[in-house]
């Protein structure tokens, strides 16, 4: 589970994080992405198999505040429902805020720590998360990949996005500058000397990549 040297794996610790976040997240998630987060996570969703089920169950791990349901709604019209979970209680209450008319009805939230949720094992027929990867450690983002397989229903399908450190991109030191450098500094800025934000710079750089997530067999245990 989380390393107790290192808090910003602790679970704790990230809520508060998101908590500190939630009024500003989406604003300051598509402004320092220059948009490219709306286009990214309708990619994320373009990559889901199609459901067996006609009205599929769909969960969305680290919810936040829900920027993917309308592409989830958009692609599958006749989901039955959208289980949010997230650990953040402020991440939900802007979700909740922002939701209306007919689409209210479709989601469901839980404020939980995705690691122990205790949704019942193959619930779901398309499994999503969206920038939810990077705050877990390398044994977390082992639980959370066994956590997906034994939501999952067989044969259901899932996709994850996440902002990587990439690694021999002839880029990659522009975008380490804008991540370690100019988005604190802007932050600092607009936000009144807020830190939070700038968190992604870290948490991008120990994250690395997805192989980690990938490579969990699906006979190791859950924690
Ligand atoms: C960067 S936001 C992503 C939100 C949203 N999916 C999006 O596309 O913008 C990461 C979210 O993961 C949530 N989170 C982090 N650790 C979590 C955990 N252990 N369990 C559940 N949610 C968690 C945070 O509260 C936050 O809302």
């Amino acid at each position: 589970m989380s390393d107790p040297t290192n808090d910003i794996y602790d679970p704790a610790f990230v809520a508060d994080l998101f908590d500190r976040c939630s009024s500003s997240y989406r604003r300051w998630s598509a402004i320092s992405s220059f948009g490219f987060i709306a286009l990214w996570r309708r990619q994320c969703v373009a990559r889901l198999d199609a459901p067996q089920d006609a009205q599929p169950v769909v969960v969305d791990l680290m919810a936040g505040t829900g920027e993917v349901w309308p592409y989830l709604l958009r692609r599958f019209p006749k989901l039955d429902r959208v289980t949010a979970l997230d650990i953040s209680h402020r991440m939900h209450l802007e979700a909740v805020d922002r939701l209306h008319g007919p689409y209210a009805t479709k989601i469901t939230h839980i404020e939980a720590d995705a690691l122990k949720t205790d949704l019942p094992a193959n619930y779901a027929d398309l499994l999503v998360s969206t920038f939810g990867l990077k705050t877990f450690n390398a044994d977390q983002q082992a639980v959370l990949a066994r956590q997906i397989a034994r939501i999952l229903k067989p044969g259901g399908s899932f996709a994850l996005i996440e902002a990587s450190d990439p690694k021999g991109w002839a880029l990659r030191p522009i975008y380490r500058i804008y991540l370690d450098k100019m988005l604190p500094m802007v932050e600092r800025y607009f936000l009144r000397g807020a830190n939070d934000f700038s968190m992604i710079g870290t948490y991008t750089r120990n994250f690395g990549n997805s192989t980690q997530t990938c490579q969990t067999r699906p006979t190791d245990a859950l924690l």
